[in-house]
């Protein structure tokens, strides 16, 4: 029975079997490209119009026919077919039915494979008019919270033991920077993907002149593959949005990391907003980051398509390969994935608050200044860096026996260890607001630098928009 609804069936005597359509059939998630498939057909369609293959009424038929199939599909109405394979031969089924003969010329010249091509393509430069849009929204509520976190010292790591005093605004720019670079890497995966493939045919061009030039501009693309057979065979433009979204989610893992380990009773650095938190069934003082947990979570699914991708294309020859088909799932999801975690990133850097208390106990009790002292005893003192090293380290196991701090320990204990260190310039040496203004050079953690940094953010954010306003039209 499935013979006669193959659109591909004329040199089979046997029909298919139950086992090839299940394998086979992509309906039950390319689906999702319903849309960018119309739009290619379309604007194939005026192509075929335009070279004389459709005559104006045949083209305006099969224009208004995918119009309603559209709506079909959007209100739930289109009914889908395992044995009918993928999105392509649904609409073109469809369209048969519901026009005539016409649509069956829809398809020539073109193949499947620039079809399907084209259309991750498309949906590709179309998911990253949602995504960029709000990838710079986080850079936004980062560089505000950023701004309003300057006076805030908190320490720094290495190791996760404690470092050096930042100021708190140095660290949301750290992030900044990163998620900078991703709105960079993903302008580039839009570049890559503007290109228009229909033409291709199967993998050698088509028996048509096509109008290659009309479809670039009646779609909106940038340029024309170069070359027949790395069009319909290649998927860099996948590997590079998710290459481009596995490094952000690295990034949102990070800080997300973060900001469980800082929202924890032992650090208390941080306050989530309830909103953004749950509780648990048993445990009622409970109050659970699971926003950041799901966003370092999700993480690993999208590094995890990132190689399923890259290792489904590997070993395939020259040109298309069904394995292809298999493409889509990782994609559709790895977008979904990213969409929603930079949402909940952002929300969770809007509503953070800082613990100032908790910080400045980190600080004192983990020697933040130590390198300072050491650096003061260097500069005032004339001692050698090495000699300096030691008399603070001292200093530091003398505070830890005595339960006390570079701030809180007494002056005898000081003196056993050196007398510079009862010198009135000790305390400032030791401050935890001068430690960071000494950080004086571009790029550090000084307070007039943070203002240079934010400025240098504000720029950034400004040249990423208009290139964005260039090609989001
Ligand atoms: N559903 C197919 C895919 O996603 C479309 C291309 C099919 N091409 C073919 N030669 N069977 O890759």
């Amino acid at each position: 029975m499935s013979k006669n609804v193959k659109l591909w069936g004329g040199r089979f005597q046997e029909s298919q079997s139950d086992l090839m359509e299940r394998i086979g059939e992509s309906i039950s998630f390319d689906k999702e490209l319903y849309e960018q498939d119309i739009r290619g057909s379309i604007a194939h369609a005026k192509m075929l119009q335009r070279i004389g293959i459709l005559n104006s009424k045949e083209c305006k038929a099969i224009e208004t026919g995918l119009q309603s199939i559209k709506k079909e599909i959007e209100s739930g109405q289109f009914e889908t077919r395992i044995e009918l394979e993928d999105i392509h031969m649904h609409i073109e089924t469809r369209l048969t039915q519901l026009i005539g003969d016409a649509g069956k010329k829809l398809h020539t010249a073109r193949s499947r494979n620039d079809q399907i091509s084209q259309d991750v393509r498309l949906y590709i430069l179309d998911h990253l008019k949602i995504l960029l849009p709000l990838m710079l929204d986080l850079l936004h509520s980062l560089l505000k919270k950023a701004e309003s976190s300057v006076n805030i010292l908190f320490p720094g790591y290495t190791h996760l033991q404690v470092a050096q005093p930042i100021r708190a605004s140095h660290y949301l720019l750290a992030y900044f920077w990163a998620f900078q670079r991703d709105v960079e890497n993903m302008i580039r995966t839009y570049e890559i993907a503007n290109v228009l493939v229909l033409g291709s045919g199967a993998m050698s061009g088509v028996n048509y002149p096509t109008d290659r030039e009309f479809l670039k501009k009646e779609l909106g693309l940038g340029k024309i593959s170069e070359n027949s057979m790395d069009a319909v065979a290649q998927r860099d433009h996948i590997f590079q949005y998710i290459f481009s979204a596995s490094q952000c989610m690295v990034h949102a893992s990070r800080i997300c990391e973060e900001f469980i380990i800082y929202s924890s009773t032992e650090f208390s650095y941080i306050r989530l907003p309830d909103r953004l938190t749950s509780g648990s069934s048993i445990m009622p003082q409970k109050k659970n980051p699971d926003v950041a947990e799901l966003i370092r979570g999700k993480s690993a699914m999208v590094i995890g398509d990132l190689v399923s991708l890259l290792t489904l294309v590997k070993g395939t020859p020259m040109t298309y390969n069904r394995d292809f088909q298999e493409d889509k799932p990782p994609l559709f999801r790895v977008t979904k994935n990213l969409l929603l975690s930079i949402e909940g990133l952002k929300e969770m850097v809007e509503g953070l608050e800082f613990r100032s208390e908790s910080i400045e106990s980190t600080l004192r009790r983990g020697f933040a200044t130590a390198t300072d002292l050491a650096d003061w005893l260097v500069n005032e003192k004339n001692l050698p860096f090495r000699e300096a090293h030691e008399i603070v380290g001292s200093l530091v196991s003398e505070c830890e026996k005595a339960g006390k701090d570079l701030f809180t320990i007494d002056d005898e204990s000081k003196a056993k260890i050196s007398p510079h260190l009862l010198d009135e310039g000790y305390l400032s040496a030791i401050s935890l607001e001068n430690s960071a203004d000494k950080k004086n050079v571009p790029g550090g953690t000084a307070k007039n630098r943070q203002m240079e940094q934010i400025r240098d953010a504000k720029k950034a954010v400004k040249d990423l928009q208009k290139n964005l306003q260039s090609f989001l039209k």
